[in-house]
């Protein structure tokens, strides 16, 4: 198969108002923090309700690392979070100097299950970080009352989840903090990078200081007219800082938000509908609570005791094949690290385990064609029929 038919698993939407906003940036003689980056978080603070405060960063990661960071969190401390999400969610736990206790997933949508997160709790528990998995959010009432109930604090992994509802609810808009990845796959894109939505403003006022060298004043406010050079350490921070080009393509991204999220739908949408009699591909159940979908993810199971060959082969045919697919996510518990280090073992999370060894995701962006679809649906198919028992 000629690589023209190859369909690649993600590609973003960049259009040429974006590309002029970047250019206007290289020229205008300032590409660092700025101020598209300050617009640009008006405009995501706006979106979410406007009430509460909008940090950008260089990658969600560094978002979840500096929200981490404000809870002091000491040796022995505990951070309750999810196995199925991409190692940054985890590894950060790590950094801090806590212990990560992974709660099971929903076997069908794979959001943190809220009952084993209360079984997980104790007294070294400081914090619940759950991620809102795919572009559907995780089930917040019950995770607010635990939060409420023990005293914890609450970071939401939300790098999915920009455009995402839980019940009439925006997510970010009534978090503790919320995190987003603008990472090139996700729903919206400023090449790498962040945001952090916290409504605990002295939170949210150390977030800002830590993402830039724990200083107390930005570089463009020192650098500009009528700014003081003069800057104070208050205490060590990162260098975590979004720049002014990624906040171009930022404010562009978020105007067309509505409408990305919308074409990601109607794929889905249509991805059920072409997959339904493929008893094989088992699509992951979107939530029974209310709640709006941003689609991030199309993600699928293979039922291994219905076929000859397991998910790698499958995978690896399906690339071979002209289909591009991701691994969203292997279980971080049976990582090297997290066994050797933490002693984690199979066993102990039936039900991310029971995924983490079928899932498989699908090609889902505003620039996938129907006939790609079509294509990529054949494909499993194709290869179904090649190796069921
Ligand atoms: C669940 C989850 N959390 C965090 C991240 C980190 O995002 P970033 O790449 O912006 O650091 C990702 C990235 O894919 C993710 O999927």
């Amino acid at each position: 198969m000629g690589h023209d038919r190859f369909i690649p698993f993600c590609k973003p939407t960049i259009e040429d108002d974006e590309i002029a906003e970047v250019v206007e940036s290289l020229k205008s003689g300032w590409i660092t923090t700025g101020p598209k980056v300050a617009k640009f978080e008006e405009e995501f603070r706006q979106y979410h309700g406007g009430h509460q405060k909008a940090i950008a960063v260089n990658s969600a990661t560094a978002g979840l690392h500096l929200c981490l960071a404000t809870l002091d969190l000491e040796h022995g401390d505990e951070v309750i979070t999810t196995s199925i999400t991409w190692p940054s969610t985890v590894n950060n736990i790590v950094l801090c100097g806590a212990r990560p206790v992974f709660a099971d997933v929903d076997r069908n949508t794979l959001q943190i299950d809220p009952a084993d997160i209360e079984k997980k709790i104790n007294s070294r528990t400081k914090a619940i970080m759950p991620v809102h998995f795919a572009g559907a959010p995780v089930d917040l009432d019950k995770i607010w009352q635990l939060c409420k109930e023990h005293g914890l604090h609450l970071i939401e992994d939300a790098a999915h989840a920009v455009g995402t509802k839980y019940k009439d609810t925006l997510i970010g808009s009534k978090s503790e903090a919320a995190v987003f990845s603008f990472h090139p796959i996700k729903n919206m894109t400023t090449g790498e990078g962040g945001m952090i939505l916290c409504n605990n403003p002295q939170m949210a006022e150390r977030i800002k200081r830590l993402r830039f060298h724990g200083i107390s004043r930005d570089a463009w406010k020192r650098y500009s007219k009528g700014g003081s050079p003069h800057y104070q350490v208050v205490e060590p921070g990162f260098k975590y800082n979004m720049l002014d080009i990624q906040a171009a393509l930022g404010l562009h991204q978020l105007r067309k938000l509505e409408r990305f999220n919308k074409a990601r739908a109607e794929l889905a949408y249509n991805y059920m509908k072409l997959l339904k009699d493929i008893d094989e591909i088992l699509p992951l159940v979107p939530p029974s609570y209310p709640h709006n979908h941003a689609w991030h993810l199309f993600i699928v199971r293979l039922d291994t005791k219905r076929m000859k060959v397991d998910r790698d082969q499958f995978i690896a045919e399906l690339q071979e094949e002209g289909v591009g697919i991701g691994l969203h996510f292997p279980a971080v518990h049976l990582q090297q690290f997290y066994k050797e280090k933490f002693g984690f073992k199979k066993g102990s999370l039936p039900n991310a385990e029971w995924n983490s060894d079928r899932l498989f995701s699908l090609p889902l962006y505003p620039l996938l064609t129907p006939k790609q679809q079509e294509q990529v649906v054949d494909t499993l198919k194709k290869l179904v029929k090649r190796h069921k028992r």
